[in-house]
C-alpha cells in the first residue's frame, strides 16, 4: 500500500480509477475544479476525458461516478467544495452547476451551502443580449452531519460598525461581556434592545459571507483554468488543520496542492494529463512548507 496520508503526490490518470486506489476514509476536505462541459479539450484524443461529451447526461453521470468514489475516499467528518461553471448551448443557459450538486446529492454529499464567486476581473464578453457573466458557484458538501468546518478562522470584518455606520460606537462593546447598546451614549433611549453585543457581534468578525470577491489568479499563461490561491486558502483554512490530508482529483496546475503546503496540509491530487501532473509536481515541489507539520 502506498503511504499517502504524509505526503505530496501527483498522480496521472483518470479520477476515478487513481481513487480506487487509496485506502478508505483519509482525506479531510477536497478543492477541485473539473473541466466545464463542453469548454475545452485539456488532453486531445483522451476518451476519459471529463468535459468532452456530447450529451450533458453523461458529463454529469461522469462527474458522480468520480464524486461517489471520492465519498469513500474521505474521512466522516470531511468535506468537498466544488467550483464549476455553466454552459450555454444554442444561446440557452443549461444550469449545469446545481444539476451537478444535486445529482451529487443523491449518492451521498450534503449540500451545505451555494457559494458565488464573484470575479471582478472576469474577461469582458461581447454578448449584447444579455449581461456579461463575472461569477462561478463553489459548492461546499459535507460526507456527514457533524464535520469538521472552523468559522472563525475565515470570518469577515463587520459591516455594521464600518466608519460610516450609525452604529459604529458599538464597537467600544465587542467583546466585553454584558456590554449591551445601553451601556454606550445612548443610554436610556427606548429605541436600543437589550441583547449583548459580544454575543451578536462576535469580536473576530461577522461569519463568513456567501458572496466572495476573488479576483483571477496569476498564473492563467500555464493553464487554462487556474484558481486564485485565496479561494483556496479560504476553504482550506476551515474546514482542515494542519497535518490534514487535502485532496485534488483535477489537479490541473496544482494550485490546492501548493496552497495545502504552504499552510501546513498533505496532498493528493490526480490528473487526466502527464503534462499538468508535471507542471503541478513541479510547482508544489517548489513551494516552502509554511506550517509547523507534525
Ligand atoms: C479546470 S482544470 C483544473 C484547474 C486547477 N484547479 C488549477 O488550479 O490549475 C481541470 C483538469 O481536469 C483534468 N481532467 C479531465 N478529465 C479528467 C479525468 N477523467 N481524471 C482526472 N483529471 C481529469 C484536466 O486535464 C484539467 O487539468
Amino acid at each position: 500500500m502506498v503511504y499517502i496520508e504524509k505526503s505530496y503526490t501527483v498522480i496521472t490518470g483518470n479520477a476515478k480509477e487513481v481513487l480506487s486506489t487509496i485506502p478508505d476514509k483519509i482525506i479531510q476536505t477536497s478543492i477541485t475544479s473539473p473541466p466545464y462541459f463542453g469548454h475545452r479539450i485539456y488532453t486531445p484524443e483522451n476518451e476519459n476525458e471529463i468535459g468532452t461529451e456530447v450529451e450533458l447526461n453523461d458529463y454529469i453521470n461522469h462527474l458522480v461516478d468520480v464524486f461517489s468514489e471520492l465519498y469513500k475516499k474521505t474521512r466522516d467528518d470531511g468535506t468537498l467544495w466544488l467550483n464549476i461553471g455553466d454552459t450555454y448551448r444554442n444561446n440557452i443557459l443549461l444550469g449545469v452547476p446545481w444539476r451537478v450538486a444535486l445529482a451529487l446529492g443523491e449518492v451521498g454529499w450534503q449540500l451545505r451551502s451555494d457559494i458565488i464567486w464573484y470575479k471582478p476581473n472576469a474577461m469582458p464578453s461581447s454578448v449584447k443580449t444579455r449581461p456579461t457573466v463575472d461569477h462561478e458557484y463553489i459548492f461546499f458538501f459535507a460526507k456527514n452531519k457533524v464535520y469538521f468546518y472552523n468559522p472563525d478562522l475565515i470570518r469577515e470584518p463587520h459591516v455594521t460598525f464600518g466608519e460610516k455606520s450609525r452604529m459604529k460606537g458599538g464597537r467600544n462593546h465587542f467583546g466585553k461581556r454584558n456590554g449591551t447598546p445601553e451601556n454606550g451614549k445612548n443610554s436610556g433611549n427606548p429605541n436600543l434592545h437589550t441583547s449583548r453585543w459580544d454575543q451578536a457581534f462576535h469580536p473576530l468578525g461577522r461569519n463568513k459571507r456567501t458572496v466572495w470577491e476573488i479576483p483571477l489568479g496569476k498564473y492563467r499563461g500555464v493553464h487554462f483554468a487556474v484558481f486564485p490561491e485565496k479561494l483556496v486558502e479560504t476553504c482550506l483554512v476551515a474546514t482542515s488543520q494542519e497535518g490534514s490530508l487535502v485532496c485534488d482529483p483535477f489537479t490541473g496546475s496544482g494550485t490546492t496542492g501548493v496552497v495545502a503546503k504552504k499552510l501546513g496540509r498533505y496532498f493528493y491530487g490526480i490528473d487526466l494529463s502527464e503534462k499538468y501532473s508535471q507542471l503541478a509536481i513541479g510547482r508544489i515541489n517548489s513551494t516552502i512548507v509554511q506550517g509547523t507539520l507534525l
